[in-house]
């Protein structure tokens, strides 16, 4: 095509802003390409590297909150597998019992003691318990599961103060007086692992619209294990958050009527097996420990924040008008 003067002109008076604007463009691309794959690189990296023997590095005693369903029930499991004794603390002395006495039948010569605790109520005696035991015991690793959220998608100004107060109890204050209540022992004996249960509704989407108080908690757990591991891993104990997105326990069935395992919600069996072995590689401060989580986390950072906002929206109010229709959606 002929070119004009005029034309040609403007053309050569733009080249230098469009080269500098292509500069811009590919340095700003190259270092979000590079920025990705060095935290897949990283991710890779630490899933090849060597597992640590648990009871070696940390001691021979673990301590699970919430170990009498779900997550924490799985991880009691998976850990007395390892040869590890066990403190199991929960809210049910019942269920404890029966917990205890399933894993004593199903591994015979490790120890087991247990703790009642409710988390949300008069917790002094229980937390009693268990700074005695973590000064009795070689405690190397607590994992401090327990966890509750909304009874259904609610919009903030919608839940009782009591409901919302007891959440914050339970998922943030308690949890840290649990980590307080073991560190005394771990900084004495110079090692540890301790072992922070977070959420994906925390951090690895930007808002968890209708459950912000639990996706609240869920980020001060995120943010607390991130400034612990700085401060205590040269004493040689290690914090992490573990961030589970869906898995198929009685929470799960609760909220979304999600009871199935599939690709992306394993069962809590199969999650336990990849959060300890989270545990065995322990190097990062946060991680995600099953695979599909950690590849739909990698996804969601390349969706802009107001879409996963819309998404994340318009998936509760769907389950508050399907699982409750009574609730009708507000706006
Ligand atoms: N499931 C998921 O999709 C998912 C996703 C992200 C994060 N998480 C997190 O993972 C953790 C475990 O969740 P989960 O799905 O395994 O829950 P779950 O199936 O409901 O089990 C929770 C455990 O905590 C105990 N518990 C509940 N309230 C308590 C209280 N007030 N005091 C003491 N113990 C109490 C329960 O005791 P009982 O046996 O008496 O009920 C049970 O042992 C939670 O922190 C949760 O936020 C779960």
């Amino acid at each position: 095509m002929a070119v004009t003067p005029i034309a040609a002109e403007c053309n050569i008076r733009l080249w230098p802003t469009q080269t500098w604007l292509l500069m811009i463009i590919s340095c700003l691309g190259f270092t979000v390409i590079a920025k990705h794959s060095i935290s897949v690189g990283v991710w890779l990296f630490n899933r090849m590297r060597a597992e640590k023997d648990l009871v070696k590095n940390y001691g021979s005693w673990a301590l699970v909150t919430g170990a009498t369903d779900g997550i924490g029930k799985a991880l009691a499991h998976q850990l007395a597998q390892r040869g590890l004794n066990l403190v199991l603390v929960s809210r049910s002395s019942d269920k404890l019992e029966t917990v205890s006495a399933e894993i004593q039948a199903k591994f015979p010569n490790i120890c087991l003691k247990i703790i009642e605790l409710d988390f949300s109520g008069d917790v002094s005696a229980g937390l009693r318990q268990i700074k005695e035991v973590s000064h009795d015991v070689d405690l190397g690793i607590l994992i401090n599961n327990v966890g509750i959220t909304y009874p259904r998608a609610m919009f903030f100004h919608e839940v009782e103060e009591s409901v919302w107060m007891k959440i914050v109890k339970v998922n943030l204050e308690v949890s840290t007086l649990v980590i307080k209540a073991v560190l005394a022992g771990m900084i004495e004996r110079k090692r540890g692992a301790i072992v922070n249960i977070g959420s994906g509704a925390g951090m690895a989407v930007p808002s968890h619209p209708l459950y912000a108080i639990y996706a609240a908690t869920k980020a001060y757990l995120n943010q607390l294990s991130r400034c612990l591991y700085a401060e205590y891993k040269h004493v040689g104990i290690h914090v992490q958050c573990q961030v589970p997105l869906y898995v198929a326990t009685k929470m799960l069935r609760e909220i979304t009527s999600i009871s199935r395992a599939s690709l992306f919600v394993p069962s809590a069996e199969d999650y336990a097996e990849a959060a300890v072995r989270q545990i065995e590689i322990g190097y990062e401060a946060v991680c995600c420990p099953y695979w599909a989580h950690s590849l739909q986390w990698q996804l969601a950072q390349f969706v802009p924040h107001s879409l996963l906002d819309a998404w994340r929206l318009s998936v509760g109010l769907r389950r508050r008008s399907t699982l409750h229709p009574q609730f009708k959606i507000l706006f």
